[in-house]
């Protein structure tokens, strides 16, 4: 049984946190539209001497989905999540927390990390906790540790990806937990929201898509790469940030780079305090699902899609 804040929504789908592209347009705009939205509490960095940009950004969110409820009782938002990264190198750690937990943030979600602490401030906030993980070690992990959700991340994910087959890792998560499951990597129509169901996660996470959308924060050069692209074009190294990751070859071409000679980084490398992040700016990530991407529209319109492949997907599966 899921916790009643992923009920309801309009397609079973979560949009994932992504590391710039992902900030209160996109967000707000995904939760109009019925499906989760989300980003990463490192995309609010503010100026020097400034006031916390996430705590306006909380506030604009909250503010402007309660406006949308109001007007629209019958087609409420979904609610929205904070992505926390969970790694040593992020100073901003606690004190996002603190901000997080006195807005009340519904859903937290945790990578590169899982800390008791995390999932209890969440818990104490009315809150839910789902852990990304590449392997069941680190699920379990993740439970023992509190987490009431987990989000399997399989080979083909844009971002941090795992090596491993959504079937395997699904499968073998499935064996021992029954709680909210997850499934990301490469998804981008609803027949594949659909077949994540079917092979036992509750919800699929969804990133790459949502890149190609007018309220992303990405370059429109970015977007039409992903518009542009497919599978082919993505490639996997660990060089940009120390964890193995997947991205666009045609912009690590774009920066005199070989996609075929990248060699790898140390993991002590690992940074997400920022001082890397601006170096390799222009090295743009995506999953392998990019294919399905074939133009740049609003957010809304792309969970309209997959709502409706959605609903033929099942029409369709009634004819097997
Ligand atoms: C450009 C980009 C940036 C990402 N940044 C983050 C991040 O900051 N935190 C995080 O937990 N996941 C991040 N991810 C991973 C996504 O949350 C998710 O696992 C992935 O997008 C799902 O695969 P898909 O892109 O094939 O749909 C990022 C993914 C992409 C494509």
């Amino acid at each position: 049984m899921l916790p009643p804040i992923l009920q309801n929504l309009r397609i079973p789908v979560v949009a994932s946190p992504m590391f710039i592209v992902s900030g209160p347009e996109l967000v707000i705009a995904q939760c109009k539209a019925g499906v989760v939205g989300s980003f990463p509490a490192l995309n609010a960095r503010e100026g020097d001497g400034e006031p916390p940009l996430l705590d306006a950004w909380l506030t604009r969110i909250s503010e402007e989905l309660d406006r949308h409820n109001q007007a629209n009782p019958d087609q409420p938002a979904a609610p929205f999540a904070v992505n926390q990264i969970v790694h040593r190198s992020n100073a901003r750690l606690e004190r996002d927390i603190e901000i997080c937990h006195r807005h009340k943030v519904p859903i937290w979600i945790t990578s590169l990390g899982a800390r008791p602490e995390v999932n209890a401030a969440a818990h104490d906030c009315g809150g839910i906790a789902l852990h990304d993980v590449i392997n069941n070690v680190f699920a379990k992990k993740a439970i023992e540790k509190g987490a009431d959700g987990l989000i399997a991340v399989a080979a083909g994910a844009g971002g941090h990806a795992g090596p491993q087959s959504p079937f395997a890792l699904v499968q073998e998560i499935r064996e021992w937990f029954d709680g909210p499951l997850l499934l990301s990597g490469a998804i981008a129509t609803g027949r594949a929201v659909l077949a994540a169901q079917v092979m036992g996660a509750d919800l699929a996470y969804i990133g790459s898509p949502f890149i190609a959308t007018t309220e992303a924060n990405a370059q429109p050069d970015y977007k039409q790469m992903i518009v542009d692209g497919g599978a082919m074009d993505i490639v996997t190294s660990s060089l940009f940030t120390g964890v193995s990751g997947n991205y666009l070859a045609p912009s690590i071409r774009a920066a005199g780079m070989d996609p075929a000679q990248l060699g790898a980084a140390d993991a002590e490398a690992m940074d997400f305090g920022g001082a890397k992040t601006k170096a390799w700016s222009q090295i743009w990530g995506s999953g392998q699902g990019i294919g399905a991407v074939r133009d740049i529209i609003p957010a809304a319109e792309r969970v309209e899609r997959l709502v409706t492949e959605y609903r033929q997907a099942k029409t369709d599966m009634t004819r097997l």
